[in-house]
């Protein structure tokens, strides 16, 4: 029987893509791909084939998941099999240099960034570029925010590279970044599935950096009140502006990813800039629940299951 196979690694963001295939009746299978073993020269079973591997997955212990992903999506594009979030999407999840180059190569602005292979070199890059203003410092291969750190001063990250709260980068290459200041404490991210616009969300980033959306990453309670009203750190909001979100499908097309959060923030004289494609996405369900969307109305796991619902129908009939 055809399938969707999920492929991924972390079980806590499964429920809620597992509750809406479930609902609408569609026959799907996990690949749990921190390990496994597979005859390339035998073909893979039939179906759609759901790429979820997440750059952030050496951090539950999974070192290698991603790897043995690119090289199962291999096997499986060899074969003609739809995979949906292929190669290419993978190949960026887990390089934000790649991304950036990607997405500069379609017109869209991101962060002014300086690539560092090598801790002893940080110092004198910071100071060559980002003498005089605040900057981050990045993981290529990110997730969750984790080791993204804002220095004030290039003293201040020397001080940071000799402690011993230095996280070397799991591919050892590092990025700096020129701080974006928005005028509020915000950033957006824009879902997206089947390459079309979805809905966007607010996220409020006056906590820190670790912004996952899942409920399986929530810290205690989501709605800390301030004063009289609850303060939500993820709100659905309308719509982005056109031009951006015109540009953002054309990326997507262009690289052929179908399913992606992808983060910007405005900064100084509006300028949008996007420093962050994820293409393992989740959803936050209290946001959702909050603005009316629901598994049948525009919920994001409702549409990834209405999305690969349509990819195995679409199936060419078996020869
Ligand atoms: N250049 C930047 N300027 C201001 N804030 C940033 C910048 N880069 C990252 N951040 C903040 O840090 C968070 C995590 O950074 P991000 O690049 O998205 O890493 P990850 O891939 O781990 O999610 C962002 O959502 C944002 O709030
Ligand atoms: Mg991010």
């Amino acid at each position: 029987m055809r399938r969707i196979h999920i492929l991924h690694e972390n079980a806590a963001w499964l429920p809620p893509l597992a509750q809406a295939l479930d609902q609408r009746r569609l026959p799907w299978t996990e690949w749990f791909l921190d390990a496994g073993t597979f005859d390339l020269a035998a073909p893979p079973p039939e179906g759609v084939f759901y790429n979820r591997m997440s750059a952030s997955s050496h951090t539950r212990d999974h070192r290698f998941a991603a790897e043995l992903t690119a090289a199962v999506l291999a096997w499986l594009v060899r074969w003609g099999r739809r995979v949906v979030n292929g190669p290419s999407a993978l190949d960026l999840e887990i390089s934000k240099a790649r991304q950036y180059a990607a997405l500069e190569s379609h017109g869209i602005v991101t962060p002014r960034t300086v690539l560092v292979g090598g801790r002893e070199r940080l110092a004198a890059a910071a100071l060559r570029y980002f003498a005089d203003q605040p900057f981050i410092l990045k993981p290529n291969r990110g997730g969750k925010g984790l080791g993204v750190r804002l220095f004030a001063s290039v003293d201040s990250l020397a001080s940071y590279l000799d402690s011993d709260a230095y996280e070397p980068p799991v591919d050892g290459i590092h990025l700096l970044q020129e701080y974006v200041r928005s005028q509020r404490p915000f950033i957006t991210r824009a879902e997206f599935v089947g390459g079309r616009f979805l809905y966007a969300v607010e996220v409020d980033t006056s906590d820190g950096f670790e912004l996952c959306p899942a409920d399986a990453c929530a810290i205690g309670d989501a709605n800390c009140p301030v004063g009289e009203a609850p303060r939500h750190k993820f709100t659905i909001i309308d719509g982005i502006p056109s031009a951006v979100r015109m540009r953002l499908e054309r990326f997507l097309a262009g690289t052929g990813i179908e399913v992606a959060g992808i983060e910007f923030i405005t900064g100084d004289e509006d300028r949008t800039l996007v420093y962050d494609v994820n293409t393992n996405t989740n959803y936050n369900p209290d946001a959702e629940a909050r603005s009316g969307r629901t598994d049948t109305n525009r919920s994001g796991p409702g549409a990834i299951a209405e999305f690969l619902g349509a990819q195995l129908h679409r199936l060419p009939a078996a020869a």
